[in-house]
């Protein structure tokens, strides 16, 4: 009976048990919500989204195939649309494109990145196993190749699709036809305003505290005027939100769900490099910070020496992809040494409540348990809800 308070109407939309979607978190490095932590996510009675960020279309596949082994319960994808990437070409062909960073221009000078490499005490790469040899046949950065990954999408008719940094609207009409719910995940008002005119489903609007790609305003502030400002396309709440007492706060700002990423990281399923999982179990809410020098765009994570050292150095940040493009030479020795420090690990500020590993699913369950003993403490709100509930509301009012 309790259980029934936290189903709201994205659990009717989305075929799902509770309120709480794993966010697609793709990386540098490749996905970290994989096959593994997207079906127990799902088979845990949440939706398990892939993090699907820049890969090759084929890679795309092989994600999408593989979950479909592990699990028979909706799940989605995410990838990025942001407009101002160049319309074609390959790792090697953009890195020919990039502009000298060396600060006076000299042909004799230093490349600034070989020097910062160096500072930094990152070891030259060897070639093949660093973060170039990892992703050189699955990363791609194009506007043509990230709309064949949304041509895979409609191809094997994922359930859902979550689209960051950019506007589905030339998809939408396509993608209902073929039965899939989209997600716009936005920053800002503005942005949830001009996705639900081209049609998504649901917003995601996702705060200042998310790791990864995130907002300028915090969950807090900005969950209630996304609410009022689309009202009623769902919404969905990012951005710190780790246990059941960050739940049920969501759905109090109007929220129908939430968008959890960093939460998942404490997982053994995330793909995340084991000491990146060991520095987030040390870490406490002070130890991320906001930077566009992995991506071009502004994201949070793990406190990070490359990116304090290019801050200090006074170097510009070029625009995506070019940026990440950029210190590939850097990243590539960092990965070869498993520099816990350079390597880039997007990460929110609830990495202070994340105190041991745990499986997945034990995430989703603490999470709805511990929602239900917070309504629990809230006796007349709880009350309300189960008369709502009584009275054949489908809405959440508490
Ligand atoms: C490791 C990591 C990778 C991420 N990668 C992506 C991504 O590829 N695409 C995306 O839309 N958001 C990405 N995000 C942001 C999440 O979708 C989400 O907005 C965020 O994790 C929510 O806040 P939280 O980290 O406080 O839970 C990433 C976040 C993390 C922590």
């Amino acid at each position: 009976m309790t259980k029934s308070l936290l189903r709201t109407e994205l659990c009717d939309m989305l075929d799902i048990k509770y309120p709480i979607i794993l966010a697609g978190m793709g990386g540098m490095g490749g996905p970290v919500s994989g096959p593994q932590l997207v079906a127990a996510v799902s088979n845990a009675g949440g939706l398990g989204v892939l993090g699907c960020a820049f890969l090759s279309p084929h890679k795309v596949e092989e994600m999408i195939r593989k979950t479909r082994q592990l699990t028979d319960r909706p799940f989605g994808v995410d990838t990025l649309l942001p407009p101002d990437i160049p319309l074609t070409g390959s790792t090697t062909e953009l890195k020919a494109e990039l502009p000298s960073l060396a600060p006076s221009g000299a042909a004799d000078e230093p490349d600034a990145i070989e020097k910062l490499r160096k500072e930094l005490g990152v070891p030259a790469p060897s070639g093949g196993k660093g973060y170039l040899g990892r992703i050189a046949d699955d990363t791609v950065w194009s506007q043509e190749d990230l709309e064949k990954q949304v041509e895979v999408i409609m191809e094997y008719r994922v359930p859902v699709w979550a689209a960051a940094l950019g506007d589905p609207a030339p998809y939408v009409k396509e993608c209902h036809t073929r039965g899939i719910k989209i997600i716009g995940v936005v920053a800002s008002v503005r942005g949830a305003r001009r996705l639900v005119l081209s049609g998504v489903d649901i917003i995601v609007a996702s705060g200042a505290e998310s790791g990864g790609h995130n907002s300028r305003i915090g969950t807090m502030v900005l969950i209630p005027q996304v609410v009022d400002a689309v009202s009623p396309v769902p919404v969905v709440a990012g951005g710190g939100i780790g246990d059941g007492r960050g739940l049920v706060a969501a759905l109090a700002l109007g929220a129908a769900g939430v968008w959890c990423g960093s939460v998942f990281l404490g997982t053994f399923e995330a793909i995340y490099e084991d000491y990146h999982k060991q520095k987030i179990l040390e870490s406490t809410e002070d130890d991320t910070m906001v930077s566009k020098v992995i991506t071009g765009k502004q994201a949070r994570y793990l406190k990070n020496r490359l990116i304090a050292a290019w801050h200090e150095a006074g170097l510009p940040t070029l625009p995506m992809p070019m940026q990440s493009i950029s210190i590939i030479p850097i990243l590539d020795g960092a990965y070869e040494a498993k520099m816990a420090d350079i390597v880039p690990a997007p990460a929110g500020q609830i990495v202070g409540m994340i105190k041991e590993l745990k499986p997945a699913a034990r995430v989703v369950e603490e999470m709805v348990a511990g929602a239900l003993k917070v309504l629990d403490k809230l006796p007349s709100a709880g009350t309300a809800a189960r008369r709502s509930k009584q009275a054949g509301s489908r809405g959440h009012r508490f």
